[in-house]
Parts: structure tokens; C-alpha cells; sequence
């Protein structure tokens, strides 16, 4: 790999950005989020991929697929955060750095929203800061990834 990739997993319902409970998650479509995830990867020099998926498998794959094409993983896995062991394994499986985000301050929301999954195999966490949640984890994923990884 010559130039540092990224890969950003958004989960589930995440395509219904912009319509989905605004007052929580922000008025800004998925393809903005995007957008502003492109600009800054081009600021910061890195190459990014993005995908969004309703389905857990498809999650497990990327991250799978992802052992030996990218150098980092950002991801927002929704729901899956408070449910999914298929994707705490996937993620310790393929030993990628794993910067999770949110949109939302998940503590202080529901309570079962408060324990995430991933949380214990990933680098770090970012949530709270709406849209600048995912440019945070992507500004920390290429710092992780030029770090040395692979
Ligand atoms: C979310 C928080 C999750 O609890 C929720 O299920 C989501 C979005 C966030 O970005 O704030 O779908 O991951």
C-alpha cells in the first residue's frame, strides 16, 4: 500500500441521515457527511472508501475484506455498537486500527445505549459532535495510520 487508505463503515439507518430524527443527528444528508469526509481526506493527504450498510454480515465482511487493503477503519456502527459481538470479533480478528464514532453523545441517551462493544477493540471513540465526530475519527484514524500500521 503506497498511500494510506482509509475505510469508513457507516451502519445501519445511517443512509437515513438528514430525515431520521434530526434534533439528534443533525440535518446534513449521508451524502454530505461524505462530502465533507472526501474534503478533509484530500486536506490530510489519505485515500478514503466509504460504505453504509443496514445488514451486520456486510459490516463483518468490509471489515474482514479490509485486513489487507486499508490501513485504518472508522466507523459508526449504529445499532450494531450496543448488540453486535460479530463485529467486536471481526474488528479484533483483523487487527486494523479501529476509530469508532458517533453522532450522538450515547451516554447521554438511553441506557442501552451506554455500553458499545466495540468500544473495548477499537483505538479510541469519538461521539457527541455530529458530523465532526466522523472528521475527528478520520483525523485520528491517518495519525494512527501513519503511526505504522501495516
Ligand atoms: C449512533 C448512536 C446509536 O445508538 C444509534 O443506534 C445510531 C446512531 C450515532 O451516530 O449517534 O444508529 O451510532
Amino acid at each position: 500500500m503506497s498511500q494510506c487508505r482509509i475505510l469508513v463503515i457507516h451502519g445501519p439507518n445511517l443512509n437515513l441521515l438528514g430525515d431520521r430524527q434530526p434534533e439528534v443527528y443533525g440535518a446534513v444528508t449521508l451524502e454530505q457527511v461524505n462530502k465533507e469526509i472526501s474534503a478533509l481526506a484530500d486536506e490530510l493527504g489519505v485515500e478514503v472508501v466509504t460504505v453504509q450498510s443496514n445488514f451486520e454480515g456486510q459490516i463483518v465482511e468490509a471489515i474482514q475484506d479490509a485486513r489487507t487493503t486499508v490501513n485504518a477503519i472508522v466507523i459508526n456502527p449504529g445499532a450494531y455498537t450496543h448488540t453486535s459481538i460479530a463485529i467486536r470479533d471481526a474488528i479484533e480478528a483483523v487487527q486494523v486500527p479501529v476509530i469508532e464514532v458517533h453522532l450522538s453523545n450515547i451516554y447521554q441517551r438511553e441506557s442501552f445505549r451506554h455500553q458499545s462493544h466495540v468500544s473495548p477493540v477499537a483505538v479510541g471513540q469519538i461521539c457527541g459532535f455530529g458530523v465532526t465526530s466522523y472528521l475527528l475519527g478520520l483525523r485520528a484514524a491517518a495519525q494512527v495510520a501513519g503511526a505504522g500500521h501495516p
